[in-house]
């Protein structure tokens, strides 16, 4: 287990430039789609993030052949040579769900274990399963494995009950090859969701409606190579211009698409931060000494992301006053809150509410990381905790940040990363 260690002498005030890597959860379902084509597939701008390996882990063992420098992938799938995704590999990333479309739709059939639940809550797939039925896939659970098949996939109209992210990726990647048209109701809106539907247009795919509520798939025999950029993290740049208000920093952030950003960018505006676009691909972010408390809900993209709420809730327990943060897309998405405390915060959950009494001086302690994004907010809060902040188990971290040590070293902060047999420095007692 490795651990991260902020000094904080006196709260830091973040200054200067920062660049945002490839989204995370835009390179995960454009990886699973290289599964419906024998045709090399080049994606650029790739995040060295511990999930992209886990992926290609599991893309090896179904087949692909890649090649991965620096930033940037060629990676083929000349044929599947196995449809079965293991659960040590599923477990260690729920995202490995987002296979099952692309196996059924290229191969016939699919074992994928079922992903179960997380620290962020239960997690369930009905509607990916749901959905692949109607596209008449015969599917079964047995022995916590999804066992589906299907002699060729035919277009239908389906309607999520609910915003489901990789659920609507699964099923258009499935219908980008099912017989006939397929219409999906109700999609998710996410960029990464038309970020994916982007790339398999250019590997052929038939799509209307990208960016929209319903997308329209006509399905063709077969798709082609294609290259391809990822688009930005707008959730690794949430968490930087979070760290600029917070620490009443003057950052410059990079690589970012701003429209991606509207719901974060007018809750900072009023929490007082000065948000100003530099260019098309830059923001800067000037925090203010007073922070306006703000009743933040969680909703599916274009509202406020629920990748967000924690790095928002460190934020709020530095504002004047009471806010009140609603998480209404997981159960149990409020695991950091504990931690908080533990520097110092005051926060009091009730059922789906969090409400955090600001402003409140935070003093450095060890804590630990118990899901990517509460992870994050722990990094957050270490910046403005006086004293030594240690956070454990930073694998979750990893998950979903290139190198945040060696972002945030060039900011001015004093971050080590520590192997757990060296976290009790000499002279410490044991
Ligand atoms: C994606 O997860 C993201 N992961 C998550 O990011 C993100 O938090 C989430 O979308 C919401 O924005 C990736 O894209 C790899 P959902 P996903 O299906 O697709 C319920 C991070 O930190 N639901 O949109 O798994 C579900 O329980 C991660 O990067 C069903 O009920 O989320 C939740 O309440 C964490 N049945 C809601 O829908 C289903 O079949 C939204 O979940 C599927 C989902």
């Amino acid at each position: 287990m490795e651990s991260l260690r902020i000094y904080t002498e006196k709260p830091y005030q973040l200054r200067g430039q920062v660049t945002i890597s490839g989204a995370k959860n835009a390179v995960l379902p454009a990886l699973a789609a290289t599964l419906l084509t024998s045709g090399e597939i080049a994606l650029s701008n790739i995040p060295l993030v511990k999930d992209v390996q886990t992926m290609l882990t599991l893309l090896s063992e179904l087949g692909a052949e890649y090649e991965l420098k620096k930033k940037s992938l060629r990676i083929r799938v000349e044929k599947i040579a196995s449809e079965r995704a293991p659960y040590q590999l599923v477990r260690a990333m729920r995202a490995s769900i987002l296979v099952l479309g692309p196996l059924l739709a290229r191969k016939g059939k699919a074992a994928v274990a079922l992903p179960g639940g997380c620290a962020i809550g239960t997690r369930p797939v009905d509607l990916h399963i749901n959905g692949l039925q109607k596209l008449g896939a015969d599917i079964k659970i047995e022995h916590g494995y999804i066992l589906a098949k299907a002699k060729k996939l035919k277009g239908a109209e389906f309607e999520f009950e609910k915003k489901t992210v990789t659920g609507t990726e699964n099923l258009v990647m499935a219908a980008a090859l099912a017989r006939g048209e397929t219409i999906l109701k109700n999609c998710a809106l996410e960029p990464e969701v038309s970020s994916l539907c982007e790339l398999l247009v250019k590997m052929g795919a038939k799509i209307e409606g990208i960016g929209e509520e319903t997308i329209r798939i006509r399905g063709v025999e077969e798709l082609g190579p294609a290259a391809f950029r990822i688009i930005p993290d707008r959730i690794e740049a949430g968490t930087f211009m979070v760290a600029a208000a917070l620490t009443q920093g003057d950052l410059i952030i990079n690589e970012v698409e701003p429209a991606h950003l509207g719901a974060l960018i007018d809750k900072l505006m009023i929490s007082g931060a000065r948000i100003e676009k530099i260019s098309k691909r830059s923001l800067r972010v000037i925090g203010s000494q007073e922070i306006k408390p703000q009743d933040v809900t969680t909703a599916p993209y274009p509202g406020f992301p629920t990748d967000m709420q924690a790095q928002f809730m460190v934020l709020m327990t530095q504002a004047d006053g009471t806010s009140i943060i609603t998480e209404t897309i997981f159960d149990r998405r409020f695991a950091h809150a504990n931690e908080l405390i533990r520097l110092g915060a005051s926060i009091e959950i009730q059922g789906d509410k969090a409400i955090i009494r600001g402003r409140t001086p935070l003093s450095g302690a060890e804590v630990m990381a118990t899901d990517l994004r509460a992870s994050a907010s722990l990094v957050l809060a270490g910046l403005v905790a006086s004293g030594q902040t240690t956070i454990n188990d930073i694998e979750h971290l990893d998950r979903g940040y290139e190198k945040i040590e060696d972002k945030l070293i060039k900011l001015g902060v004093k971050i080590e990363r520590l192997k757990n047999n060296n976290n009790h420095r000499a002279g410490d007692k044991k």
